[in-house]
């Protein structure tokens, strides 16, 4: 069986006007973490074709997207170009405090497993550092991963700055799939400096 042939997400999702599959994803986040707060701000990062975006247009939210392709409709702000060319300050004159981030960014896989989660890894460490400058307290973070050897670092990351972790794989993400999504909700600013270090004094 082709792993692209359309399955009942997908039939589901074009059905009812989103442009992929994996918006099921974030409604199932949505509705165990009630991430979307209507009048609020989200980010959304890696939003093409847009059905994460429209999702949160949907709760009413005011939302930024980012990613190398804008999507094709209106009622948010699309930043067209990497994630690692963007810069906090820019996401905030946009939608100032943010409540709610979120990132389903995926690299384009090379085949070589490590490779592909180091890359994973690298696009998930930079919205975690666009989201401690832009989320306001109490807000929450979403993010996409690649099971590997840095996961759990990157887990213990958002442990450190949220009153709550969770490791979720959605009902929507293929059997055989490695990725998971890290959510972590009551933004709390951060770890007091020096908490994360390993080292001695
Ligand atoms: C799985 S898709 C996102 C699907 C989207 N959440 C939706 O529901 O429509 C992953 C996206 O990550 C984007 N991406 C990969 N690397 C990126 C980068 N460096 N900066 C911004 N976006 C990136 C890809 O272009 C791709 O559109």
């Amino acid at each position: 069986m082709s792993y692209d042939r359309p399955d009942h997400h997908t039939r589901k999702a074009k059905a009812q006007g989103f442009a992929a599959r994996s918006v099921f994803k974030l409604e199932e986040l949505d509705q165990r973490f009630r991430l979307a707060r209507p009048g609020a701000s989200a980010v959304d990062l890696g939003c093409f074709p847009g059905s994460w975006s429209r999702y949160l247009i949907q709760k009413q939210m005011k939302v930024v997207g980012v990613d190398l392709k804008a999507p094709a409709f209106g009622g948010a702000t699309w930043i067209t170009r990497s994630v690692m060319e963007v810069e906090a300050e820019e996401l905030l004159a946009i939608v100032g405090p943010v409540a709610l981030f979120v990132s389903d960014m995926a690299p384009n896989t090379s085949g070589n497993r490590f490779t592909d989660h180091m890359r994973q890894i690298a696009l998930a460490e930079r919205a975690l550092a666009l989201a401690e400058t832009c989320l306001q307290p109490g807000g929450a973070f979403v993010a996409k991963v690649f099971d590997g050897e840095e996961a759990n670092t990157f887990v213990k990351s958002i442990e450190a700055r949220f009153r709550t972790c969770k490791r979720v794989k959605p009902d929507a993400t293929r059997d055989r799939s490695v990725e998971f999504f890290v959510v972590g909700t009551g933004f709390t600013g951060g770890p007091a400096k020096g908490a994360e270090s390993t080292g001695p004094a």
